[in-house]
């Protein structure tokens, strides 16, 4: 037996895209995916219900379905039933890898609210981040066979990457290391909504191609930044409690260059960063080390890198309004850090 809860809260868009007609139909492409995705959620048993649409109610910034919409741009089909589908299914298991990660980490807080498993326990927000999986795969059968094979493979790439950052290094090429794990779990889920966006609105292969290109490259920027956000922004700002990779022993970009940094702060911290910290004290001394390094603008170095990797292939995409705003959604996405 199923059972309605109250409506949630409407998400609406407001971002400016630089020109008025993209921004009125990519508002109402986002709208249709809030309703799609709150409507779904909100289908089940209300004990379900009730943690399954804590997260997409608390807020999040929809980044997927928008790379999403904005890729259908290429296509014949702008914002067609099967691309709000694709954004949706995006979202979906997104959401359910930040329920997952935020047990992996013991992260306390998501969306600037209580993570599941800190307002409930582990189990709860395992499970779920699993129900979300069957209402992404429940999608995905909707449209085609293609689809499901497609998010199969995103899935277990994104998997391998989150069971590559736990099992850590092992002699490989720290910052190789990272780049990997930060592909497998950000990247390929941003390339697959810019896939599924511009392929279910029919553009060409090769246009569905780069467009694949350009998501996988503003997922690197975009979790290389949340990187740098995660030691430098309070929580005001990310909604998320600062240093937590920090806390886990996950040494990510900033950090990996800091620890190579020939600056006293860097043989400091080679030192002091050598496993997870415990201490509030530790974990706010290691962040205000690490500020003293090169470690932030030589991540910045990398992200500036894969700017050149969006620009290079709109350049080879039609000009218009869509590739405007994505050109700008990569110099935006860096604008998060300053
Ligand atoms: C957080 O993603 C996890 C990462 C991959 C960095 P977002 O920054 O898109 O989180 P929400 O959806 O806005 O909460
Ligand atoms: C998130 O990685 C990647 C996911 C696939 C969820 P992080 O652990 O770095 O992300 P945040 O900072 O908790 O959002
Ligand atoms: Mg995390
Ligand atoms: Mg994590």
């Amino acid at each position: 037996m199923t059972h309605g809860i109250q409506p949630a809260p409407r998400h609406d868009f407001s971002m400016d895209l630089g020109d008025a007609e993209l921004t009125a139909r990519v508002a109402e492409g986002m709208g249709r995916v809030e309703d799609l995705l709150m409507g779904r959620l909100s289908v089940g048993e209300d004990f379900i219900v009730e943690k399954v649409t804590h997260l997409a109610k608390a807020g999040g910034k929809r980044f997927r379905p928008l790379v999403a919409l904005l890729c259908s741009e290429f296509g014949p089909e702008p914002g067609s039933e099967n691309t709000v589908k694709g954004a949706v299914i995006a979202e979906m298991v997104h959401l359910a890898t930040l329920y997952h990660d935020d047990v992996m980490d013991e992260a306390e807080m998501r969306r600037g609210v209580d993570s599941a498993n800190a307002r409930w326990n582990n189990t709860v927000a395992i499970l779920a981040g699993d129900i979300l999986f069957a209402h992404a795969s429940e999608m995905m059968s909707e449209i085609n066979t293609e689809t499901v094979k497609h998010f199969a493979d995103a899935f277990g790439q994104l998997v391998t990457g989150q069971m590559r950052e736990s099992v850590g290094a092992r002699g490989e090429d720290p910052v190789d290391h990272y780049l990997k794990v930060i592909r497998e779990k950000t990247a390929v889920l941003i390339a697959s909504a810019a896939h599924l966006g511009s392929m279910h609105s029919g553009a060409e292969p090769e246009v569905v191609e780069r467009c694949t290109v350009i998501g996988e490259a503003i997922g690197m920027i975009f979790q290389i930044v949340d990187d740098i956000i995660d030691i430098f922004s309070d929580s005001e700002q990310s909604g998320k409690t600062p240093g937590t990779d920090l806390r886990e022993g996950v040494f990510t970009l900033p950090v990996l260059y800091a620890l190579r940094d020939e600056s006293p702060a860097g043989e400091q911290l080679r030192g002091m960063l050598t496993g997870p910290l415990e201490r509030d004290e530790d974990v706010a001394y290691a962040i205000e080390l690490i500020g003293q390094t090169k470690g932030r603008e030589q991540a910045l170095e990398v992200v500036r890198s894969y700017i050149a990797v969006v620009d290079e292939q709109l350049d080879q995409l039609p000009d218009s309004p869509a590739n405007y705003a994505l050109r700008h959604l990569s110099d935006h996405t860096v604008d998060r850090v300053g």
